[in-house]
């Protein structure tokens, strides 16, 4: 089945986490797996007000060590304590932001996947990488790290596509995730500015298993209309 998940990176405090959520649980989402993924002051409000439906609650990055002296860093365990079902790691803003390496990306998804939680793991080409005709190199060197478990999918995010409206094209998807499959055998989601008006087209190539959303999945009804279109492509 095809997985939507929402990345709402630092948005949605507690508050308008439980508004999203309370609406969120009233739609019809048959058909698809839908994940949100609320900054961690607001895991709480998700799980407590998506509990008892499908919808799976997911941390933005999680700590590979279950506890210890590292400063501001949360464990898989006490995500799995919260009732958390499972981690984003490896997201480009992690590693162009905060210094975050393929080896450190993947203790990560390992300490994230042994403590029992889903994980998704992100790589992708920046502009100039792929001007330079590095994309392969790249994706392989990132997809490299990680090890095919049932609980790990991976997430193909072109850095230039992220927040910046300019969505790879379907076939530049399916590309990329062919080639990535070809070395890591998981399903592969498509990030970058996705939206209710291409998701269709992105979620028909055969090699994209669904989709993480970023801004799109702050409001309620694009998020919504994006999960109904990964129902109706596999139905
Ligand atoms: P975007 O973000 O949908 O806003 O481009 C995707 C992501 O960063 O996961």
């Amino acid at each position: 089945m095809t997985l939507i998940a929402a990345n709402w990176k630092m948005y949605k405090g507690p508050a308008e986490a439980a508004e999203f959520c309370l609406a969120l649980r009233e739609q019809d989402l048959d058909g698809v797996n839908v994940v949100v993924a609320p900054p961690y002051v607001s895991l709480a409000v998700a799980v407590q007000l998506l509990a008892g439906t499908e919808i799976g609650v997911a941390a933005q990055n999680v700590h590979w060590e279950p506890e210890g002296a590292y400063t501001g860093e949360i464990s898989a365990t006490m995500l799995r304590e919260l009732g958390v079902y499972g981690a984003i790691v490896g997201h480009s803003e992690r590693r162009q932001y905060f210094g975050e390496t393929d080896e450190l990306v993947a203790s990560r998804a390992r300490g994230a996947l042994e403590a029992g939680l889903f994980v998704i793991g992100c790589v992708g080409e920046t502009e100039s990488e792929r001007a330079q005709g590095k994309t392969e190199e790249v994706l392989r060197r990132q997809v490299s790290v990680f090890e095919p478990d049932d609980n790990f999918v991976v997430a193909y995010e072109p850095v230039w596509a992220i927040g910046t409206g300019k969505t790879a094209t379907p076939e530049l998807a399916q590309e990329a995730h062919a080639f990535l499959k070809s070395v890591l055998d998981v399903p592969v989601l498509y990030g970058g500015s996705v939206k209710p008006d291409n998701a269709d087209s992105l979620l028909a190539q055969p090699d994209v298993d669904g989709a993480l959303v970023g801004g799109a999945s702050l409001d309620l009804e694009s998020f919504t209309e994006i999960c109904r279109a990964g129902a109706r492509i596999r139905s």
